[in-house]
């Protein structure tokens, strides 16, 4: 296979998109999406922009709610892929986005009482995870920064029409995620193969 080297500054491989759900200091909450997202057993790992909403609201209240939206999604993110949470919008942002009071409104999206007392799930994505900040690491803490939170999972919730019936567990034969890479959305395609070893889950 024949290489060259390419600029490196945004390497957005391709990871899932992942609506977060934080709650604002009035008591309101905002909905933010993000795809820099993985998950090691219990626990979630994102990264968000220091001068995001999501990432003020976490620094004060720790409770949060990832919610996995599914590939036929894609236009409702798209909708709210230009706003903010943040009045006033910061200035390196200020170009491109606009602030906006309701995301849930926005997207065309319903807020689902969470069962740990935190934020609302997104009653329209099949999985939903709540989760309480863990560990907070600020990459770089100017404007255009970001942060690493690790958050732990409390509960997890799933539609029932993605498991499977046996076991129980999410059927990734049943189950799209919609991907974002180099900013364009996908869902996962069909199976190639299984992993041999068996997950203790
Ligand atoms: C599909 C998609 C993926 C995104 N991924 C991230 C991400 O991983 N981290 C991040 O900080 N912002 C990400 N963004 C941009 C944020 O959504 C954007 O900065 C937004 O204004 C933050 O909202 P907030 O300030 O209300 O929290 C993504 C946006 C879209 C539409």
């Amino acid at each position: 296979m024949k290489t060259t080297r390419i600029p490196h500054r945004s390497m957005y491989y391709g990871t899932p998109v992942a609506l977060v759900c934080t709650q604002n200091s009035d008591g309101s909450e905002n909905l933010t999406p993000m795809s820099s997202s993985w998950s090691l057993r219990d626990f979630v790992v994102l990264g968000l922009g220091c001068a995001s909403q999501a990432m003020e609201n976490l620094r004060h209240r720790p409770r949060l709610t990832v919610n996995l939206p599914s590939a036929d999604m894609w236009e409702s993110i798209e909708r709210i892929a230009v706003f903010t949470g943040k009045n006033p919008v910061p200035d390196h942002k200020a170009t491109h986005f606009s602030y906006c009071r309701d995301k849930f409104e926005a997207a065309g999206l319903t807020r689902l009482t969470s069962t740990e007392g935190g934020p609302s799930r997104v009653a329209e994505c099949p999985i939903q995870i709540e989760a309480v900040v863990n560990t907070v690491t600020d990459v770089s803490d100017n404007p255009e920064g970001f942060s690493v939170i690790i958050a732990k999972a409390v509960a997890m919730h799933a539609a029932v029409g993605i498991l499977d019936e046996t076991s129980g567990q999410i059927d990734p034969v049943k189950w799209d995620p919609l991907i974002f890479s180099y900013k364009t959305y996908h869902g996962v395609g069909s199976e190639l193969g299984r992993m041999a070893r068996v997950i203790r889950s």
